[in-house]
């Protein structure tokens, strides 16, 4: 079992079997010619509970066998043009070399006698991260597992500055179409059921400032404290950017944490023609970034900035076997003294890779092409007659409705989009997602692949009206 263990005298093992695990992904990536199968929970269960994990195969070929038939043969491969779903992007290869670096390294990124440069690498990582904010020289934050967890961080440093001791009086206003991470992060911060207000978005699903405003000053003369805004740049649904400066303003006039959750939007800091978007932004108090949404970074690889380094002192805590109050004094950089995680990945690498080899342009520029596709994908659902699209796109989502002429029955209607979504997944031709727009249901492009092409919304277009249509028409047989 010893020639298992990665090591000196393993490293030929490890070669072979990496290059072999290399190789399998290699051959589907290059023969996948869609994002998925269409394989059912019901086929597919009965394949892995099959699986006795009590009676090794002891031979990684025969793993890498059995691997095609429960996981990568079936997979939901993003790479794919017709993968438009959800927040995932492709990833790019420096990134993808990062990880395997990483991952055979196996640095933890809580202290430096655990990972020495790569804490440096992160800190760098972080410091330019801030500086593409414009944060100011005060800056700082920690890499994340992901945007939830740098919503919860950032929530979690505002309760703690803001000038209360009674956890019943806080509140945290968001848009109502903010992340669900901002309710997720109250609840888990022990604040109250009401805590989070909902502010209303304008046609744009905007933060409309006015409401803000007027809730701002409803909490103060409430005797409430408003403890954090949470501004969206780039909503899960609609990529739509609240108004930063606005909402800056509001923030200082209150004297209220700004936080502005960049998971989605963060690309834009690297676009070399929509960075304007995020103005405002490096007035914010902390920041969220998903580099693996919108920089082409595998899951995970995220962070969390804030303006001012000390905030980040909420989260530290001194263990003796770990990082003695001492290490301060000394200058020893711990990172776990910044971060709600012990023992971290050093996902940084990945996008320390990514800059090295492709530069911030490069990212950026991918980025921008996702943005000039759901531009050209908003004209063609505008311009066609089946078709309801719900705001145009500030960043790279489309959300839009079949309607049939011939139905006018809302609730019709909404089963003929869930059924073509459930159908198109069935086929696996394409994969799209689906949400609610004034208690409606709408589908949803998420549009994250350069490689996707307006010739390929057109025929997700055709394929989603042709399956809403087979609805229709076998509820009006079932209706005879
Ligand atoms: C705006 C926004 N914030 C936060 C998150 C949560 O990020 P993660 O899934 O990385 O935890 C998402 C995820 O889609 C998001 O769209």
């Amino acid at each position: 079992m010893r020639s298992h263990l990665l090591n000196d005298l393993t490293a030929e093992h490890y070669r072979r079997s990496v290059t072999e695990g290399v190789e399998r992904v290699a051959a589907r990536l290059a023969t996948t010619d869609r994002p998925f199968t269409g394989v059912t929970v019901d086929a597919l269960a009965p394949r892995i509970d099959g699986i006795d994990l009590d009676r090794p195969l002891h031979d990684t070929t025969a793993v890498l066998d059995e691997l095609e038939e429960v996981y990568l043969r079936d997979a939901i491969w993003f790479h794919h043009p017709r993968y438009l779903a959800h927040l995932n992007c492709p990833v790019v290869i420096p990134a993808v070399l990062g990880e395997a670096v990483l991952s055979a390294v196996n640095s933890s990124l809580d202290t430096w006698d655990q990972s020495a440069g790569g804490t440096l690498i992160e800190r760098k990582l972080i410091d330019w991260t801030a500086a593409r904010i414009g944060l100011g020289p005060s800056a700082d934050g920690v890499f994340t597992s992901g945007g939830s967890q740098s919503n919860l961080q950032a929530l979690l440093l505002a309760r703690e500055e803001a000038k209360t001791e009674d956890p019943g009086k806080l509140r945290v206003l968001a848009s109502e179409v903010s992340h669900f991470s901002v309710k997720k992060s109250a609840k888990l911060l022990g604040l109250g059921p009401d805590a989070v207000i909902s502010v209303p978005v304008d046609h744009d699903k905007r933060m409309q400032t006015l409401a803000l405003a007027r809730e701002l000053q409803r909490l103060t003369e409430d005797g409430l404290v408003p403890m954090a805004v949470v501004a969206t740049a780039g909503t899960t649904d609609f990529g739509s950017i609240d108004p930063l400066p606005e909402i800056a303003e509001l923030c200082a006039q209150y004297g209220t944490w700004m936080h502005v959750d960049a998971a989605y939007g963060c690309g834009l800091l690297v676009s070399p023609t929509r960075r304007h978007l995020l103005d405002g932004i490096e007035r914010a108090d902390s920041v969220t970034v998903d580099y693996h949404k919108s920089f082409f970074q595998p899951v995970s690889c995220s962070a969390v900035l804030v303006r001012d380094a000390a905030t980040l002192r909420h989260a530290t805590y001194h263990a003796d076997y770990l990082n003695p109050r001492r290490m301060v004094q000394e200058r020893i950089p711990n990172q776990v003294d910044k971060s709600l995680q012990t023992t971290r990945r050093f996902d940084a690498l990945k996008l320390w890779m990514t800059l090295r080899v492709m530069g911030a342009d490069g990212i950026g520029r991918l980025f921008d092409e996702v943005c000039d596709l759901a531009e050209e994908g908003w004209r063609l659902l505008a311009a066609d007659p089946r078709y309801d699209v719900v705001v145009e796109p500030a960043l790279s989502t489309l959300v839009f409705r079949y309607i049939p002429q011939a139905v006018t029955d809302p609730a019709e209607i909404d089963r003929a989009n869930l059924y073509a979504r459930k159908a198109l997944f069935a086929s696996g031709d394409a994969v799209v997602a689906g949400t609610k727009v004034a208690g409606r249901h709408y589908l949803k492009f998420t549009l994250l692949n350069p490689e996707t092409k307006a010739s390929d919304i057109a025929a997700v277009l055709d394929l989603i009206a042709g399956h809403a249509e087979q609805y229709l028409g076998d509820s009006l047989d079932r209706a005879c």
